[in-house]
Parts: structure tokens; sequence; C-alpha cells
């Protein structure tokens, strides 16, 4: 059943040019966002062991630490910088403890080459917009990183967390890459509008959270695992008033897992990547035995009634609590006014 780690496919991720391998490597809990941060030496060690065995698409973000997972992707990459694709966001800020969302034309600038420094790198391979700021059209974002890509900052523009209006008018400015938006067995929503919108425009689709934060992989297990500071502690779903329903959906899991002969990680990851060819999900890991386990989700073969089987076990009105601690920030309210409302200051 299992692919070797050096035989993980290529893909093509929209339709600009971008390739990156079938799978790729979520880098934030390697910062503190799952807890602690994890030590240094060993998630370096973890990421060239990603690049290594053909994972080259890794995934950070500014806010990632904030700025360590930078900075540690950064050092990671030294002397392999051709043989990757980074990927990294700007449009999240915290003041004063305050979430706040931005995408004013000079903030996405000196973000972008924020960014770059911490990197240690000239371009950044696919720039997302993290959260779009609903005070600013999105033409005006998406136009300043049309001029990070003309003078070469960056190669190519991504959106997370955009509703489909959004995606289409960012699209009309420059065309956008990907969408990366939460996508796996019990966060499906995206399936209605924006998934169709993507595959019409040409758009690729990264999925992040494809392990459900951890909960496809561990099951019960993981809320009594979570370190102090972890803020999946906040997440509705871990909640325990709508943990104790929700933890039957692993038991499901469990069973077709072993029916499969594979993990309910890969048989998470193996349902994602038969969404289609042009998906990339980013699964975060902080451990290489996990690496290893998802990089043989790629070679786990689904019918479609074992696809509908997994689907039948977290269908949305069997899964209990919202996905995200702060859905104000989702994509579900992320229209942005008109261009013709905007008056530069
Ligand atoms: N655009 C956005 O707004 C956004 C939001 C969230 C995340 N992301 C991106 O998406 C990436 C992934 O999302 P995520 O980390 O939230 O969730 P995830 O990938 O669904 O799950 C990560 C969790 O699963 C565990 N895990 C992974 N593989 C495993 C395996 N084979 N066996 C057992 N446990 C396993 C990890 O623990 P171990 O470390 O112990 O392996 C970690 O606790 C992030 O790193 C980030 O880059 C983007």
């Amino acid at each position: 059943m299992a692919t070797p780690a050096s035989e993980v496919p290529r893909i093509k991720l929209g339709s600009q040019g971008l390739e990156v391998s079938r799978i790729g490597l979520g880098c934030r809990g390697m910062s503190p966002n799952h807890g602690p941060p994890k030590p240094e030496p060993e998630m370096i060690k973890l990421i060239q062991h990603a690049i290594d065995n053909g994972v080259t698409f890794l995934d950070t973000s500014d806010q990632y630490g904030p700025h360590t997972n930078e900075l540690l992707i950064g050092k990671a990459i030294k002397g392999m910088r051709e043989r990757v694709q980074i990927a990294s966001k700007f449009g999240i800020s915290f003041k004063d403890g305050k979430m706040d969302i931005c995408g004013e034309p000079e903030y996405v600038r000196a973000c972008c080459e924020a960014s770059l420094k911490r990197l240690d790198i000239d371009c950044i391979d696919l720039y997302y917009v993290h959260r779009i700021d609903i005070r600013v059209p999105i033409e005006m974002t998406i136009g300043e990183l049309k001029k990070l890509v003309e003078e070469g900052k960056i190669k190519y523009i991504g959106l997370s967390e955009a509703c489909a209006a959004t995606i289409r008018r960012a699209h009309a400015v420059h065309p956008i890459t990907a969408v990366q938006l939460e996508w796996s067995l019990w966060t499906r929503d995206l399936e209605e509008e924006i998934v169709p919108t993507c595959i019409e425009l040409g758009i690729g689709i990264v999925p992040y959270s494809p392990l459900g934060r951890g909960f496809f992989s561990a099951g019960p297990q993981l809320i009594e695992s979570l370190a102090d500071g972890d803020f999946r502690k906040n997440i509705p779903r871990f909640k325990p008033e709508n943990f104790e329903h929700n933890k039957q959906i692993f038991e499901q899991l469990k069973k077709i897992a072993s029916r499969k002969r594979c993990t309910t990680s890969q048989l998470a990851l193996a349902w994602v990547l038969h969404k289609g060819d042009d998906i990339c999900p980013i699964p975060g890991t902080t451990k290489i035995e996990n690496l290893n386990e998802n990089i043989e989700a790629v070679s786990v073969k689904l019918t479609a009634d074992e696809i509908a089987e997994l689907e039948s076990c977290a269908y949305a009105d069997m899964v209990k609590g919202e996905r995200h601690a702060f859905m104000w920030g989702t994509w579900i309210n992320s229209e942005t006014p008109p261009l013709s409302s905007w008056k530069a200051e």
C-alpha cells in the first residue's frame, strides 16, 4: 500500500505554473500556537527530512510565533532554497492582545518585506492574504500584491478564508494561484460555492487543518494531550459540551481505517486528496514518524462507496460546535466594500 516517501508525486497548483508536492507541510505547530515552541534543532531536522523525502511545499505565516516560524524556516532551508516552495501569509496582527486584520497597501508591502528578511530569501513563492480586511476593497490589497509580483518579491498570489465573491474580484485584478481554507471530513462548508468557483477559475485549493487539527489522528486523546496555552482548547468543537458528542466520529473512522489497513490520519488525508488533482493539503506535524505516515496517505486509494461511507460519519448536522473560535474572521464574513468606496488618505 505504501508509496516510498521519495516518490511523492508533484502537482501543478493553480494555472500560473506553480508546482508543488502532492502533500505539503504545515509548520505552524512548530512555534507557539499548539502550546510552547518545539526545540529548534529538531524542527530544522524535521523540515529538512520533509524536503529530502519529497515534501517541498512549506506553509508558514508572519503570524505564526509570531515571526519565529518564518525565522525557523529561513534557517531550515539554507542551501536548499531551489528545492522548496515557500508559502507565507500576511494580514493578521495582534495589537494589545487584540486580533486585527489589515489589507491596506502600505501594510501589505511592509509585511512582505519583513517576511522576506525573516525567511532570508529574495522571493516568496506563494504569498497569501491570511484574512480578508472587510474595510478595504480587495482590489486595493491585490493591486499591491500585483506590484510585488512585478518587482519579483513574490511569485504567486493566494487567498486564505475568502468567500467566492471576494475570490472572483481578486482574480480579476491578478490571477489567484491558490485559495487556502479549512477542509476536512468535518469541515465541508466550502464545497457548496468556493470549490466550484476555484475549479471554474483554475485556482488550486490548499486544505488547512486536514486532520481536524489533530482530532482525526488522536481522537478523544487529543483533548487530554493539549498543553497549556494550546489555542485549540478554545475551539468550540473541542469544548467538553460538544466534544463528548463529536468523539463518536473518530470511532467510526477507526473502524474504516482498520478495514483499510491504514491509520485514521491517512484515511482523513486520503479523503481530501480524492477531492481533486489541484488540491494540496498541508497537514501539520512536529514529528518525523508522523510526517512519514502522512506521506504514505498519498497512496491510499478509496472507492466511491468508501468515500460516501466516510462522509456519512461526519456530515454537517452530526458535528457539534463551530470549527473556529473566531468565526467573524473567516470566509463567511469576507465580502469587502466596492472599490468606488475607497478613499486613499
Ligand atoms: N490559513 C489559515 O488560516 C490556517 C489555519 C490553521 C492552520 N493553517 C495551516 O495548516 C497547517 C495544518 O493545520 P493544523 O496544524 O491546524 O491541523 P492539522 O494538520 O489538521 O493537525 C495537526 C495536528 O495533527 C497531529 N498529527 C499530524 N500528523 C499526525 C499523525 N500522522 N499521527 C498523529 N498525529 C498527527 C499533529 O501533532 P504532531 O505535531 O504531534 O504530529 C498536530 O497536533 C498549519 O500548520 C498551518 O500551516 C492555516
